[in-house]
């Protein structure tokens, strides 16, 4: 609204008649037509208030006349004044409330990034350059029919190579048919509930868990069951007393989000019986296993059972989140309700940049940039979890994850329930608590710490300083 712009202000002396004329617009009808707009929709001018004649306000404002009687007009057409015949013109007596707050209650601003914050990568310039030049030349040679409407799957070379990538290092094999091109794995999720799920459908969820896919489930009016997390992964039999008629299980078996847990091959064919047996989904969100540190990555569970698992995976980690591409793979019986899932939800994804990655993917560019990255974050990795466990005199296990990009650092069993958050305010550092990501509240407590896309001395600091609140905190008892 006007109001957000420089504004010339303008006391029409008639009774309570009072607007703001924005000098930005250019147009004198418009201004005028802007300025009683936003002066009735704020309630300014309350319903049944009679304006002034256009050549009354005309004169008043020192605008032509006829510049009113269009501003008028275009109020009439809005249903924001009636007039009635011989008596003049009017606010409309029927006008909506307005809204008490115009301003989100959330803060969406981007904030500068801190060490240990999750979320972060390193992409070197040379990198990006590649990236906006294949995507200019894209966008420069598009011919007509990259102009319009496209498959809801999204680009056919991106789906292509990626399913090179997943058969030869993830195990699984999949027709570039049966992917999705996605906006994120929580829209990913979003397509599956939408095209698989019906509201109140129980799903099993780690606990702890990824908050982000736990919103994604409440928000579709699911119910989450939640599964507790040991040191083989979820824990199937367990979710199989609580709830086995659940629908649907989400897991990060790979690398269990938050612990870093890898899950067993006993609980990986527990959980496939368990979805065939009940014709349950499972959808495993593969998010980071590109950044293996030791030895290669276990196969995937979908290239174990194919028929009952959704492939998550992203490239939010290989590359960065802003990028907002990420993919499904599904098992081929579902693919046209996805698809349709996917169609009614918002068409298809743009094309452009799709095609820029599938470059980068051709030509090995991709490849090289994790296989570049993997040993900056190894580094990273190795010299928080040894900053965090000598400044905390061993108080913080750390735990050395063989995946990804954060590892979980606890605090002794006995630890009260409030001491992670007062260690980390006394070390002023950004992380999440293990605890924030518990469902059932039960368990033991630690720091989540990102070690990707931060500085190395910054890391070092920020794990020396946790470090050494988390042994102040326990000195003293
Ligand atoms: C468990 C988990 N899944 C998936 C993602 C990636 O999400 P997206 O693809 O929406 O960026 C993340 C990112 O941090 C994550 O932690």
């Amino acid at each position: 609204l006007s109001r957000n712009r420089p504004t010339s202000s303008t006391d029409l002396g008639d009774g309570d008649l009072s607007i703001r004329l924005d000098v930005a617009i250019r147009s004198q009808s418009s201004r005028i037509h802007a300025a009683i707009r936003s002066s009735i929709v704020d309630g300014v001018l309350r319903p049944g208030l009679k304006l002034p004649s256009s050549r009354g306000l005309a004169a008043q404002l020192g605008m032509r006349r006829n510049a009113v009687v269009t501003a008028y007009e275009q109020l009439l057409s809005d249903g924001l004044i009636m007039a009635r015949h011989g008596a003049g013109t009017f606010v409309a007596a029927q006008l909506p409330v307005p809204p008490k707050r115009l301003r989100p209650a959330f803060d969406c601003e981007p904030k500068p990034r801190r060490a240990f914050e999750l979320g972060h990568t390193v992409v070197d310039g040379t990198l990006l350059k590649r990236l906006g030049t294949a995507l200019a030349r894209h966008v420069i040679n598009a011919s007509p029919e990259h102009l319009g409407y496209g498959d809801p799957r999204g680009s056919h070379r991106l789906r292509c190579q990626i399913a090179e990538y997943l058969a030869q290092r993830r195990g699984v094999r999949t027709d570039p048919a049966c992917i999705v091109i996605i906006n994120g794995t929580q829209h990913g999720l979003r397509l599956c509930i939408d095209a698989l799920l019906a509201r109140g459908d129980v799903v099993w969820m780690e606990d702890p868990g990824y908050y982000a896919a736990r919103t994604t489930f409440l928000s579709a009016d699911l119910k989450v069951v939640p599964v507790p997390v040991d040191e083989h992964g979820m824990n199937v039999p367990h979710g199989k007393l609580r709830a086995t008629g659940a629908r649907a299980a989400y897991v990060t078996p790979s690398h269990q989000f938050p612990t870093g847990v890898t899950m067993s091959i006993e609980r990986r064919v527990a959980l496939i019986h368990w979805a065939r047996e009940s014709n349950a989904w499972v959808f495993e969100d593969d998010y980071d296993s590109e950044f293996c540190y030791t030895g290669g990555p276990l196969t995937a569970l979908a290239g174990l059972l194919h028929d009952r698992v959704v492939y998550l995976g992203t490239f939010t980690k290989t590359l960065f989140a802003s990028l907002r591409l990420a993919y499904l793979v599904l098992p081929p019986q579902i693919v046209e309700s996805v698809v349709n899932a996917r169609a009614a939800h918002d068409r298809f994804p743009a094309l452009f940049m799709q095609k820029a990655l599938a470059d980068l993917m051709a030509d090995g560019k991709l490849g090289n940039h994790v296989r570049r990255v993997r040993r900056r974050y190894c580094e990273a990795r190795d010299t928080v979890a040894a900053a965090l466990t000598n400044a905390s005199d061993g108080i913080l296990d750390a735990r050395v994850p063989s995946y990804g990009l954060h590892l979980a650092a606890y605090l002794p069993m006995d630890a009260s329930r409030h001491a992670a958050g007062e260690i980390r305010a006394a070390a002023g550092v950004e992380t999440r608590l293990i605890s924030e990501n518990r469902i059932a509240r039960a368990g033991p407590d630690g720091f989540i710490i990102g070690f990707s896309g931060h500085p190395l001395h910054e890391l070092k600091a920020a794990a020396m300083r946790l470090g050494q609140s988390a042994a102040d905190y326990f000195r003293r008892g």
